[in-house]
Parts: C-alpha cells; sequence; structure tokens
C-alpha cells in the first residue's frame, strides 16, 4: 500500500516538473537567451562597442518590459528584425529574468 503510494507520489512530481519545463519552454529559454544575447547584441552593446555597454543588470525588470513593448523606436530596431519570435522571447528571459531588481539578478555578462 505505502508503496504504491511512493510510486503514485513519484509520478506526480514527475509530472509537475515535466509541465514546469515545457511552459517556461513556451515562455523563453533564458539559458539560450543568454547565448544569443551575446551573440546578436553584445557585438555592439559592450565595453567600448559601438553602443553602450548593456547586460541584464543594466535595467529593472519594468525598463526591460518597455524596452521589449517598444522595439521598433530603438536605434537598432533593424538587428532585431533579423531575429526570430522564439530567440526575441529567449532574449526576453535572459534579460527580464536577471534584471537588476530580478530575483537572480546576473553576477556575469
Ligand atoms: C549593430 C549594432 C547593434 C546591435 C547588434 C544591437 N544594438 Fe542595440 N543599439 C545600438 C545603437 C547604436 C543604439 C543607440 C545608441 C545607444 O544606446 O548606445 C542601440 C540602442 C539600444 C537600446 C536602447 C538604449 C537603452 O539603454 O535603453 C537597447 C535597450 C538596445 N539597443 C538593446 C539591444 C539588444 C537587446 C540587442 C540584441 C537583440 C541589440 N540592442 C543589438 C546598436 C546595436
Amino acid at each position: 500500500m505505502i508503496k504504491k503510494f511512493t510510486i503514485a507520489a513519484i509520478a506526480m512530481a514527475f509530472l509537475t516538473v515535466s509541465i514546469g519545463v515545457s511552459m517556461a519552454g513556451e515562455k523563453g529559454n533564458a539559458r539560450k537567451g543568454k547565448y544569443l544575447f551575446r551573440k546578436n547584441c553584445r557585438t555592439c552593446h559592450l565595453e567600448g562597442g559601438s553602443a553602450k555597454e548593456l547586460s541584464p543588470v543594466s535595467k529593472t525588470q519594468a525598463e526591460w518590459q518597455k524596452v521589449f513593448d517598444n522595439i521598433d523606436q530603438l536605434a537598432c530596431k533593424d538587428e532585431w528584425a533579423k531575429l526570430s519570435e522564439k530567440d526575441n522571447l529567449d532574449i526576453y528571459a535572459h534579460l527580464y529574468g536577471h534584471a537588476f531588481d530580478s530575483p537572480s539578478p546576473a553576477k556575469c555578462k
């Protein structure tokens, strides 16, 4: 009886985790976003680069939200246009998720 319950509990836990992971995937993958940000944004937005240095902690979550709501107003909107919707979501997850006032601010760039 107890064994059956344990198996059910493990199955439930596994299900919860897999649902959580797949939902996080829809919102964007911060780990991929970090890579994409370095590859597509940090080429210009780094110290000594052609645009001002940016990293997740450059802004608060509200400020990043504003950026992503108004991409068409950015000087580099043409660079953003090269990204897929999914890449955009991943970069958002990285920047917003590790913003200055987020629960886990980025420690390195
Ligand atoms: C070809 C160079 C280039 C690339 C690539 C580029 N940007 Fe920019 N970006 C600029 C320039 C130039 C400006 C305007 C001047 C400035 O803010 O330094 C700007 C402005 C911005 C701003 C507004 C400045 C601020 O502090 O609010 C944000 C945010 C931004 N870029 C984010 C990004 C992100 C995210 C990416 C990657 C998806 C990206 N940029 C890719 C050149 C670039």
